[in-house]
């Protein structure tokens, strides 16, 4: 990685070896990468080289990347690739260019129909997770999703991003408020003052932990609710079809105060975004009065034969084998690194350091041992609090955790002079 030599970056394919695939040859995840002057960002090029190992631990020549939000291993499955090529080969094309009020391409209406069994949802499928959401937040500060009278809408404090910039948008249509992070009390007290209150959260929060999806249930019973729930991070890897963290504690019938956002581009392995409906006026409003769906491209072909692979492994066994996979990595870890998500089985971990500058010098340190992670830094919560966090997937070997664990903890001795964890 030094002088921005090109260096090969291996994601752990070996997963391949035990789930043979449909379409013969297996693709591996190395691929060629240079990194950015004085930032950590890696540009890398898919190469079609299978690498198996990692070569000996002091060689430099193979990395681990765990930044990647690909906690199935499904991103490069050969069933999802093989699915974006038969889809542009059978239509020749990669996108219609029309709104899709007009013109659809009958692949984009078998895929929601297929997502809308493993979801149990009236679905409506968007080109990206960023589009579904900027999609909703404006219907949803209108009213009309909420039988015409405006709600408030309350966001939790660590919404993702896709959401809370928005708010200035929100909060031009409707009253509009933040509150901390999970935080029920405050948002049961806006349910007493307000005769309608919209909550917006994520289901799984991409920097680890989760929304208390039961106890919002429960206020949604009491105080007639409505949860908007972006389940980005969380759909995939729970559920027996992968229907998601959020979704699989919903009744069969989502009702009329739950919209579940997602998208397609992390767990599930595709591209795209998608939102899950609960009622016909919910989709009708969709179809008709939102301007991203209405005239912004659908998903182009090659996501939407990607998505129909992704759909079918969600039906097959393989993605409990996958799931099982994953919570088997995400326990070795628990068992070597204590961290503040311990035993939440989510797969993201964030090992806290405090210092900034700590936190930069053991991800650089461990880049150059081999393993790819994201500095956490949080300016929100103030300095000091920074961290190295981690995206732990089926597709990393138990001893690429193990190694992992092992090499961090030596780094961080070596950074500050102190054990893990720091006081
Ligand atoms: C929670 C969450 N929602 C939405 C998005 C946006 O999804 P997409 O990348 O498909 O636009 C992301 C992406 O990072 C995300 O983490």
């Amino acid at each position: 990685m030094e002088n921005g030599m090109p260096q090969q970056i291996t994601d752990a394919g070996r997963l391949s070896e035990q789930y043979p695939n449909s379409v013969g040859e297996i693709q591996d995840r190395s691929y060629r990468c240079r990194q950015e002057p004085g930032l950590m960002t890696v540009h890398g090029h898919s190469t079609t080289r299978r690498a198996w190992g990692k070569g000996p631990p002091d060689s430099r020549s193979d990395v681990i990347d765990f930044v990647r939000s690909s906690y199935l291993g499904l991103d490069n499955h050969p069933a999802i690739v093989a699915g974006a090529i038969e889809a542009i080969e059978a239509h020749r094309s990669l996108h219609w260019p029309r709104g899709r009020t007009r013109l659809n391409f009958d692949l984009l209406e078998e895929l929601e129909e297929l997502l809308a069994e493993i979801f149990r949802a009236r679905i409506r499928v968007f080109s990206s997770g960023m589009l579904a959401n900027l999609s909703a937040m404006l219907v949803l500060a209108s009213g009309q999703l909420t039988g015409g009278k405006k709600p408030v809408v309350v966001f939790d404090q660590y919404a993702h991003i896709s959401l809370a910039y928005q708010k200035p948008v929100v909060a031009e249509g409707t009253r509009m408020a933040t509150i901390a992070h999970n935080d029920i009390d405050a948002l049961e007290r806006m349910c007493r003052e307000y005769p309608v209150v919209a909550y917006v959260c994520d289901g799984v929060y991409s920097v680890g932990g989760c929304s208390p999806i039961m106890k919002l249930r429960q206020l949604q019973e009491r105080y007639g609710l409505f949860l908007y729930i972006d389940d980005a991070h969380g759909i995939s890897i729970f559920g027996h079809q992968g229907e998601g963290f959020a979704r699989s504690q919903f009744p069969q019938a989502l009702g009329d105060r739950t919209i579940i956002a997602a998208s397609l581009a992390k767990g599930f392995g595709a591209s795209g975004g998608v939102l899950m409906l609960g009622a016909a006026d919910h989709e009708a409003l969709f179809r008709r009065n939102s301007i991203p769906y209405a005239l912004s491209m659908a998903p182009n072909l090659a996501a939407v034969g990607a998505a129909l692979g992704s759909c079918k492994i969600h039906c097959s066994a393989e993605l409990g084998q996958r799931q099982r996979r994953l919570a088997q990595r995400i326990d070795l870890f628990d068992r070597r690194i204590a961290t503040a998500e311990q035993g939440n089985s989510l797969p993201t971990r964030t090992i806290t350091i405090g210092s900034e500058a700590n936190a930069v010098a053991i991800a650089r340190e461990l880049l150059d041992c081999g393993f790819y992670t994201l500095v956490k830094l949080c300016p929100a919560v103030g300095r000091g609090s920074a961290g190295i966090r981690l995206r732990i997937t089926a597709q990393h070997e138990l001893r690429d955790i193990e190694q992992l664990c092992d090499s961090t903890l030596k780094q961080i001795v070596k950074t500050t002079g102190k054990p893990y964890p720091l006081r």
